[in-house]
């Protein structure tokens, strides 16, 4: 089915849709990524689009707000949702095929398998947010398995979703290269992320001050190697910053998530905050000396 908004893109929501048209390309001797997303696309999306447009002969893009991963206090219902923008903003990146399935195409009723990551979904992220990580890794496992592109392309952004859909992809041996893509930022550091259309004039100034506290840390980190220290003094410059909540902040290995020890291993501080009911994410990488 192809969509009035599309010049050459072309948009499918069932999943037999999906399968055959990967299937086919991959048949011709095409390569095929796919970028998963909730849609309310912004620059850091098209970058990914971008990104993956060099990777690959074909792009499989897929917007699917994903029920599973938001809690029952979360923003599911009032999430930005503006599907015939994201069509064209999907169109003009060159994006080949579209997936935008309806809830009841990836959840029919009886639906009870879930996919659950020991150690990875129930720290950080998944302490505060009961339930979020087996929503994202049950959704994207179906959308890779239903796909099966080569490659599938993740932001830093969401750096624990991205070390927990490499672990469950090597662990269920889904034959599929997992690449994570930097992050995208506004001028003043702050990571691109469509909540940051929740944020009041006053609350959007102060934002930037996550991404430079955890850069300031993370240089500390690599300089002195005082972890636990300097991890302290992060969390006390977030609350004098004027931050409605920490959550945590953290210096974890980079490949695991497992506390930083050492600053043999490669690190990476990462960091969630509140300003009034939007939650900021955001994580940077602890430089190597
Ligand atoms: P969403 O938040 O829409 O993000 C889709 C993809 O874009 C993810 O891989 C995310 O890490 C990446 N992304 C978001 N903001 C970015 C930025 N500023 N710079 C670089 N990449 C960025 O993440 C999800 O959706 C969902 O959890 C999903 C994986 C689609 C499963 O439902």
């Amino acid at each position: 089915m192809s969509n009035k908004y599309a010049k050459s893109l072309v948009v499918v929501r069932e999943l037999d849709s999906l399968r055959r048209r990967v299937h086919d390309w991959r048949r011709d001797g095409l390569s095929v990524v796919l970028v998963p997303t909730m849609g309310a696309l912004h620059e850091g999306h098209i970058k990914l689009m971008e990104q993956a447009k060099k990777m690959a002969d074909r792009v499989v893009a897929t917007i699917f707000i994903n029920p599973k991963q938001f809690g029952p206090d979360e923003d599911f219902s009032s999430y930005p949702r503006q599907e015939a923008d994201d069509f064209e903003t999907l169109d003009v990146a060159g994006v080949h095929l579209l997936f935008a399935p309806e809830a009841e195409v990836m959840y029919p009723p009886g639906f009870a398998t879930t996919i659950s990551v020991a150690g990875i979904s129930d720290i950080l992220d998944g302490q505060h947010r009961d339930g979020h990580f087996i929503g994202v890794a049950t959704v994207v496992a179906k959308l890779l398995l239903q796909s099966l592109p080569d490659i599938a392309l993740f932001g830093e952004k969401d750096y624990q979703q991205l070390v927990l859909i490499r672990r469950f992809v090597k662990d269920l041996n889904i034959p599929v290269d997992i690449i994570g893509a930097p992050t995208v930022r506004d001028p003043d550091g702050l990571a691109m992320s469509s909540r940051n259309s929740y944020l009041s004039t006053e609350q959007r100034a102060k934002a930037p001050i996550l991404y430079a506290t955890i850069t300031e840390a993370a240089a500390e980190i690599a300089r002195s190697r005082e972890i636990m220290v300097t991890i302290e003094q992060a969390r006390q410059k977030l609350i004098s910053a004027g931050f409605d909540a920490v959550d945590y902040v953290e210096a974890r290995q980079a490949d695991n998530l497992a506390p930083l020890k050492s600053t043999s291993d490669s690190g990476r501080v990462l960091a969630a905050v509140r300003l009034g009911h939007t939650r900021l994410i955001d994580n940077v990488a602890v430089p190597t000396r």
